[in-house]
């Protein structure tokens, strides 16, 4: 199969997404971000980590996660978010040690890699789960990179998406269309507000086993990117 190879330098995107996804986080994303992690355990590859916002909501049953980030100004933000939660938690584990409190921050080891969803065969068959969220709108093939985060799980694996979606009608999808063939993939680093992923993770031979559509923000304002989706794809446990 051919695949199309993706762009990685975005140094003007790179300069404000990350203060922009903070106040959506400020706004209530968060609590997207930490549904989309919750449950998880073990090992966690995260595609396509930004600035690194999903660390600080990995539950302390995860134990490693490897995060995925081509672009380098953004991956060296996330590798500093990294540090900077890894030294907090360290910090607070200590405070609580002194204190002989009985709870620990905990959370997982993070590393921060450079490489891109066309090609993750260094990390086939190794992980619990792989998180994608705000990513599938920008790479340059759904299919096929949803196709390379089924082969890092184990047999019984699961992928976790949260993704901004087309809308399913009314006006707004003919305007994201519209978006979509001209300025937006140009603003946005290679990202597209029309995309249907459910389709592509159907395309892709997988299942979703839990879905949820959302809009966000929730009140009257309406985005080319205000409908999302929150995913669940669980692998079979043994090959079919
Ligand atoms: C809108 S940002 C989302 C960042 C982060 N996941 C978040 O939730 O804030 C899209 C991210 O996808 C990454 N990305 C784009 N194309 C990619 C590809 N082909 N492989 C891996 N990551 C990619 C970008 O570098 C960027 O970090």
């Amino acid at each position: 199969m051919t695949r199309v190879a993706a762009r990685r330098k975005h140094k003007v995107f790179a300069s404000w997404y990350p203060g922009r996804a903070e106040a959506m986080d400020r706004a209530g994303f968060a609590e997207y971000r930490r549904r989309l992690l919750s449950g998880l355990t073990g090992h966690v590859l995260e595609l396509g980590a930004g600035s690194g916002l999903n660390f600080a909501h990995y539950p302390a049953e995860v134990e490693r996660v490897v995060a995925v980030e081509p672009e380098p100004t953004l991956r060296a933000r996330a590798e500093s978010t990294a540090s900077e939660l890894a030294a907090a938690r360290a910090m607070s584990a200590s405070t609580s040690a002194a204190t002989s409190a009985a709870t620990s921050s905990g959370g997982p080891q993070i590393e921060v890699v450079d490489a891109v969803a066309e090609d993750l065969s260094a990390y086939a068959g190794k992980f619990d789960a792989a998180v994608c969220s705000l990513v599938l709108c920008s790479v340059p093939d759904q299919r096929a990179a949803l196709e390379q985060l089924a082969t890092v799980l184990r047999p019984g694996g699961q992928i976790r998406l949260l993704e901004h979606v087309g809308a399913p009608g009314g006006v707004l999808a003919p305007v994201q269309r519209a978006l979509d063939a001209t300025i937006w993939p140009w603003i946005g680093a290679g990202c597209h507000c029309s995309r249907d992923v459910t389709s592509a993770v159907v395309l892709a031979g997988l299942k979703v086993t839990d879905a949820e559509s959302f809009r966000f923000p929730a009140g009257r304002l309406t985005l080319p990117t205000s409908p999302h989706v929150l995913l669940t794809v669980v692998l079979p446990r043994r090959a079919q």
